[in-house]
């Protein structure tokens, strides 16, 4: 079975020192509590040194929130996987519903950057998620379904341990409106037997299925419980350290 993720996504917020602390706080709060979970922390790229500092020694983990599928060249303000790897990230986040709504990126493109990922050993974390007017028009098992197989081509099966799915519904996203237990148990279901589908069985289980969209510590506990449910990307809630660490500590009680 996947191991339980959590993974703090900071978007554009925050200076440094503001940073600094933030991670500093979640490293006190959790220390060496919910150890069966991995937590993982996605600052803006002006932070990541500050924050890997702020880790260092810890089981805190970094995260870029985007990246590009070439490893360098003139790719004004873009920034390669190896590039990440060495600036002490081991994940990124991939396909985020704000890159394709708001920077236009497509499905091909979240493919390449997954590949490039993959090849650096960095981890994909690939979001997917349908609109409120696809959900209403019928339309989220189609969209998942070109979200997936457009990323996933061209992974091969033995490398499905490297990476991890978010399932995040656009509607949920910064709205405070998180989707139920029992949408989000259909959706992970769904997106388990299409990895089944892609990787077999065995190397399908060992992909986490994160939940994304308002998650904070009032409804983490609900959320954490549905199965097939292995983790969550928090935005809001992340921003702060109780928060955050109680977030994790809800995914840390699921059983199994
Ligand atoms: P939210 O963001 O928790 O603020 O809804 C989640 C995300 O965008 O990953």
């Amino acid at each position: 079975m996947a191991k339980r993720t959590v993974i703090a996504n900071w978007k554009m917020h925050g200076s440094r020192a503001e940073a600094r602390a933030l991670a500093r706080g979640v490293r006190r709060l959790l220390n060496n509590r919910f150890a069966a979970v991995e937590v993982v922390l996605a600052p803006p790229l002006t932070s990541l040194e500050v924050v890997r500092q702020a880790v260092e020694g810890s089981r805190l983990l970094l995260c870029a929130q985007n990246l590009h599928w070439q490893p360098q060249g003139a790719f004004t303000g873009e920034v390669g996987a190896d590039m990440l790897r060495d600036a002490g990230c081991s994940h990124v986040i991939v396909g985020h519903s704000e890159r394709r709504r708001l920077f236009g990126e497509t499905n091909a493109e979240s493919g390449r950057k997954v590949a490039a990922a993959l090849d650096a050993s960095l981890k994909p974390v690939l979001c997917i998620g349908e609109t409120l007017e696809q959900r209403g028009g019928g339309r989220t098992w189609r969209t998942l379904s070109a979200q997936l197989s457009g990323a996933l081509k061209s992974v091969p099966k033995s490398v499905s341990g490297s990476l991890a799915v978010a399932y995040e519904p656009v509607w949920a996203i910064g709205t405070g409106k998180n989707a139920t237990p029992t949408q989000v148990m259909e959706a992970h279901g769904w997106i388990r037997r299409a990895l089944k589908r892609r990787f077999g069985p065995s190397e399908a289980a060992r992909i986490p299925i994160l939940y994304g969209g308002s998650v904070n510590p009032a409804n983490a506990p609900d959320l954490a419980r549905v199965p097939e449910v292995d983790g969550t990307l928090v935005g809001g809630a992340s921003l702060e350290h109780r928060s955050f660490a109680a977030i994790v500590g809800a995914f840390s009680e699921r059983e199994g």
